[in-house]
């Protein structure tokens, strides 16, 4: 063990502030990161690599893009955090939903986990309902055990079973990752967010587009432009801002007039819309739209998962590649899984030697068989290459 990761384990818990982080999944070694730009990262022993973490997904334009730099520089000058109201939320909210126009009405909060969190409870205030479907293997960030009791569980691409609970139980909402990138990328079958918003609107309760991950990475307007579907709320985070601690839940103004102040469902946040965060929000959505930078890294993405692909096509280890938008992810089986369950079934055992081997290569992934990789409109043809070396140096060894 390293003595950065001596001197983390002695004050923080397992050393670190986030789970993922321990390396566990992958080579068990935590990984330090001195600095990031564009496209690359440079850990603390001064190795850089081509970095398809970005963060877990925030950073689509890459590494201390100039505009978000410059914009946080010149307001982390004039102050932080005040308390108050600053001309930047609804400079911010109105640049959001010129892209999520479904986002009528908005509340900026901290994190993703903290946008979840308040679209359910809205749900629960606006229907007097207190269960929630969640899908296996969806992500919304951490709960509590109550809130755990209301949650009910339905296969993801299962229309039929959704269909089933709905008839048999009283549903505040159903929260859904449009796109799923927390066990790997799954796309959802034509039809199911269809299903999803038809059995909602039938019943009086609310359809919530967990965005998180997929907002501006599905495609610009998220991947409720992508396959045209109009959630009651909508939750977004990670790209929103910029590389900062940002989120925000939206939807329906009759929906979101139930938070407090207007409405009983209390909610407040010390930090919630700050003018760092909104400077840096701005600045990246400004630049994103500007430079077309969701399309841009989703062309890239769409190289990469064609050249891993065809790389994989030589070797006998059965290797899939789903990509949606600039999400990405390797899977070691003969077809896209579609759920879970598909998910388990697929050989995770090589993912160890397989992200050793990316790491060896120059390249970092996420540490884990479950977790999307993100690609970002500063990746290059040469980003793609170190990758797709990476997934060919691992697949000889096999
Ligand atoms: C789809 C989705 N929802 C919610 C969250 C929680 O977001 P945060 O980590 O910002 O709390 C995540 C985090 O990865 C996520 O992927």
């Amino acid at each position: 063990m390293n003595t950065a990761a001596e001197t983390a384990k002695h004050y923080l818990v397992d050393g670190v502030n986030s789970p993922i982080r321990t390396g566990a999944s992958g080579d068990g070694e935590m990984l330090f990161i001195q600095s990031g730009s564009g496209s690359k990262v440079t850990a603390l022993d001064g190795t850089v690599y081509v970095d398809y973490v970005l963060a877990y997904g925030p950073l689509l334009l890459g590494h201390a893009h100039p505009a978000v730099v410059s914009a946080v520089t010149q307001q982390v000058q004039l102050g932080t955090v005040f308390g108050a109201c600053s001309v930047l939320e609804a400079e911010f909210a109105k640049r959001i939903q010129s892209v999520y126009p479904t986002m009528q009405t908005m509340r900026f909060v901290n994190s993703g986990a903290e946008a979840t969190l308040n679209a359910m409870r809205l749900a629960r205030g606006i229907t007097g309902r207190s269960k929630i479907i969640q899908f296996r293997g969806c992500y919304h960030g951490h709960i509590t055990p109550g809130a755990d009791t209301d949650r009910l569980l339905c296969d993801y691409n299962d229309s039929a079973s959704v269909q089933a609970l709905m008839e048999s139980e009283s549903i505040a909402g159903i929260i859904v990752e449009p796109v799923c990138g927390n066990m790997g990328v799954i796309a959802p079958e034509p039809g199911f967010l269809t299903t999803l918003r038809s059995l909602t609107s039938a019943s009086g309760s609310l359809l919530i587009f967990d965005e998180v991950m997929t907002g501006f990475r599905s495609a610009l307007g998220g991947a409720q432009s992508l396959y045209t579907i109009q959630p009651d709320i909508t939750c977004l985070a990670k790209v929103v801002g910029g590389g900062l601690p940002c989120a925000v839940v939206g939807g329906r103004t009759e929906y979101m007039h139930y938070f407090s102040p207007k409405g009983s469902v209390y909610q407040a946040g010390t930090f919630s819309g700050n003018p760092l965060c909104m400077a840096a929000g701005i600045a990246a959505i400004d630049t994103i739209i500007q430079t077309q930078a969701s399309e841009r890294a989703a062309a890239t993405a769409t190289t990469l998962a064609a050249e891993l692909r065809a790389c994989s096509a030589r070797y006998a280890t059965p290797v899939s590649v789903a990509q949606v938008g600039s999400m990405l992810s390797v899977f070691f089986s003969d077809k896209c899984p579609k759920s879970f369950a598909d998910v388990q079934q697929s050989q995770t055992a090589l993912f160890p030697s397989y992200y050793a081997a990316m790491k060896a290569a120059g390249v970092l992934i996420p540490p884990s068989p479950f977790e999307a990789y993100f690609v970002s409109s500063v990746h290059d043809a040469s980003d793609v290459a170190a990758m797709v070396r990476g997934l060919d140096e691992f697949l000889a060894t096999q």
